[in-house]
């Protein structure tokens, strides 16, 4: 799924049969659509690996000849090519720190494994598997600590429920927002910060107890002072953090999932680590969504990436499969875990004689949504990854909070099998190929008038749905977009009252000829009514690419509201604050260009995507780079606040 493992990874064009052949979910004849793309998509760019959708900057280590790739066949390969349950694939060890690497061999879980390794080794090892050459690898001194009343956490400001994992809406009422509409167009920068060795920055600031508490690619959790930028404690852990913090209101812990599909719990006002539960047995199990809290566990959604070890022709595809676990939040152990597809079964093999294992796939890549009236937990699955395609991808589900037993589940798009070997145009891509329409977003329990309710469900057809809580039955369905692998909704929608504001990721180079329609390419931000569908308006500022590289004008990233106004950021690096009565734009800001950070060094940003803005006492908080699946590198955390007014 591109949503989450996100991006604009170039398509290659597909056969005309398999175009026609193909089950298409869509309102558009796939003819008419495939004459349209014909006429108008830009012509096909060819990528031969995955690496290639990995920007990168400075020199990169080849790994055909790097002394630590024999080391690895020798040493890990056993147990880290799918030999061993848990042991995360060479795709996620690429994703570390290389000192992280390092450290695990040395001092750390994998310390026995290396043991007769040298330091020099060690180090090879690490360059091989992220590819970095290690001197390049600086990095950097740790943020200034705070002192004085800057380090004091502020006990009365108790966490409310706002935000991913307490609240899918992503509203921030007035009284916690510190900011008017009309304050929005004099924002301006006060403080930045750059986060060490990272190129992406896709952890969601949240603001409690006084502190603001963000995740970052190191693995470094941060309780910076919201006014200065100092910190009250960092504490690094090894892999990077992808989801939001949630804050325990109670137990003043902080939540959070990492990439190799560890659940952690710390203690907010030291950031000592209280638990860790890595979530899954699979290698390739991560967790992108964020932990939501409520009925007294904590329901951790479970997604993999598995969809791009299965491009390997070789690799028996595919044994993930998406499930949503209930922890409990005082110990980490497992309660209940409800699972979408599968088991997966022996289904043959494919022409070059690899094992088809299904059904398969169906990940959870959001944040699961609580409903205290009912006890229920709704949440979204993905596509599966190989075939036969099964009753639970692209899939909405209500499943009992206490027990984790299925109420309910309403497939949005049936027959969706894919994986990364039908973008490489491999013997890998299972037979339905496509179209790869996960149900991306945060499901959003809107009250209505009366005593009713109503469930919006985002996806990456480019459609947005009203869904009966209680029934699962479908009431409305807008298209707002083409969608497609790299299109339609990607990680979240917000609300204020009935108007829900859905961001659309289109990409003109979709590639993909069944969904391509130049008339129906909907980026940028709709407003619509929960309770029909309707739309209010649609905002599609300009694009700001000026033929930058992996640049891309949609909005992937979540989109956060406050009364008047939804904050948005664009993969082309843009931030901008909208109406949210008539999409105009109040205010805008390029976030790509160079800022200097509270330490003194020079960091910008790149594309913005994954997490979206927080909003606390008149400050505006957002990460900003995503070098990663081609899109603009950078690593920034920045900080608005409006200036004050000029002298009339
Ligand atoms: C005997 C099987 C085995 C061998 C051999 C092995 N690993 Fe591991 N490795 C694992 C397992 C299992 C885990 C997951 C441990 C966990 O999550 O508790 C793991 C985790 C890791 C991690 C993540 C560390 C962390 O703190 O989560 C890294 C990095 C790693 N291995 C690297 C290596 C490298 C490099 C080698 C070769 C020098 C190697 N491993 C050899 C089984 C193995």
């Amino acid at each position: 799924m591109m949503a989450a493992l996100t991006g604009r990874i170039p398509l290659i064009a597909l056969s005309v049969a398999a175009l026609f052949a193909s089950a298409v979910h869509s309102q558009v004849p796939a003819k008419a659509q495939a004459a349209a793309a014909a006429a108008t998509a830009p012509p096909p760019k060819r990528i031969k690996s995955f690496d290639d959708t990995m920007p990168s900057s400075g020199a990169r280590i080849d790994p055909a000849t790097a002394p630590g790739n024999a080391l690895f066949q020798q040493h890990c390969a056993m147990c880290h090519l799918g030999g061993v349950p848990k042991a995360p694939s060479p795709n996620f060890m690429g994703m570390l720190a290389p000192d992280a690497i390092i450290s695990a061999l040395t001092d750390g879980v994998m310390k026995a494994q290396a043991a007769a390794l040298t330091p020099k080794q060690k180090i090879e090892v690490a360059e091989y598997l992220t590819r970095t050459p290690y001197a390049s690898y600086k990095p950097a001194p740790p943020p200034a600590q705070c002192s004085g009343a800057s380090a004091q956490f502020d006990m009365a400001d108790v966490p409310q429920p706002i935000g991913w994992g307490r609240d899918n809406s992503r509203f921030v009422p007035a009284q916690i927002a510190g900011l008017t509409k009309a304050e929005v167009p004099r924002l301006a920068l006060k403080w930045a910060f750059a986060y060490p060795a990272a190129n992406r920055a896709r952890s969601q600031p949240i603001v409690a107890w006084g502190t603001l508490f963000v995740g970052s690619q190191d693995g470094t959790i941060y309780a910076f002072d919201p006014e200065t930028g100092c910190t009250r404690w960092t504490t690094r852990l090894v892999a990077e953090v992808r989801t939001a913090i949630v804050a325990d209101p109670v137990t003043k812990r902080l939540y959070f999932g990492d990439l190799l599909g560890r659940a952690h719990a710390l203690d907010a006002m030291t950031g000592k680590p209280l638990w860790s539960t890595k979530v899954s047995d699979h290698a390739s199990a991560t967790i992108t969504g964020t932990p939501a809290l409520g009925g007294g566990l904590l329901y951790v959604p479970v997604s993999s990436l598995e969809v791009v070890e299965a491009s390997d022709t070789k690799y028996a595809c595919c044994t993930f499969r998406g499930s949503v676990l209930a922890l409990d939040p005082a110990t980490g152990a497992e309660v209940w875990r409800a699972y979408t597809a599968g088991p997966p079964t022996d289904q043959g093999k494919t022409r070059q004689g690899a094992r088809i294992l299904g059904p398969s796939g169906a990940p959870v890549w959001s944040s699961p949504t609580y409903d205290a009236r009912t006890q229920r937990v709704y949440f979204g699955s993905g596509e599966n990854y190989s075939s036969p395609a099964d009753e639970n991808s692209d899939a909405v589900f209500a499943v009992d909070a206490r027990t984790g037993t299925r109420v309910w589940s309403t497939q949005l798009t049936p027959h969706d099998a894919w994986n990364v070997g039908c973008m490489l145009g491999n013997d890998s891509c299972p037979k339905e190929n496509g179209p790869d329409f996960d149900v991306a977003a945060s499901a959003l329990l809107i009250p209505l008038a009366g005593d009713q309710r109503i469930l919006v469900v985002g996806q990456k057809s480019g459609e947005a749905w009203g869904i009966d809580p209680d029934t699962g039955k479908i009431r409305w369905n807008q298209r707002l977009g083409h969608g497609g692998t790299q299109g339609g909704v990607h990680f979240g929608m917000a609300a204020e009252g009935q108007r829900v504001f859905v961001p659309i990721n289109d990409m003109a180079d979709t590639h993909d000829a069944r969904v391509y329609d130049a008339k129906l390419r909907g980026t940028g931000l709709h407003a619509i009514d929960a309770a029909t569908g309707h739309e209010f308006w649609y905002a599609n500022p300009a694009d700001n690419c000026a033929g930058k590289q992996f640049c891309d004008p949609g909005i992937s990233a979540a989109v956060t509201a406050m009364p008047g106004v939804v904050f948005a950021g664009n993969l082309d690096g843009m931030f901008r604050a909208y109406d949210s009565e008539t999409g105009a734009v109040l205010w805008q800001t390029d976030t790509t260009r160079p800022v200097k950070t509270i330490d003194g060094r020079i960091g910008n940003g790149g594309s913005m995507s994954g997490s979206g803005p927080a909003v606390w006492k008149g400050r505006v908080f957002v990460n900003s780079g995503y070098g990663i699946y081609s899109h603009m590198a950078g690593n920034v955390l920045l900080v608005y606040g409006p200036q004050s007014k000029p002298a009339p």
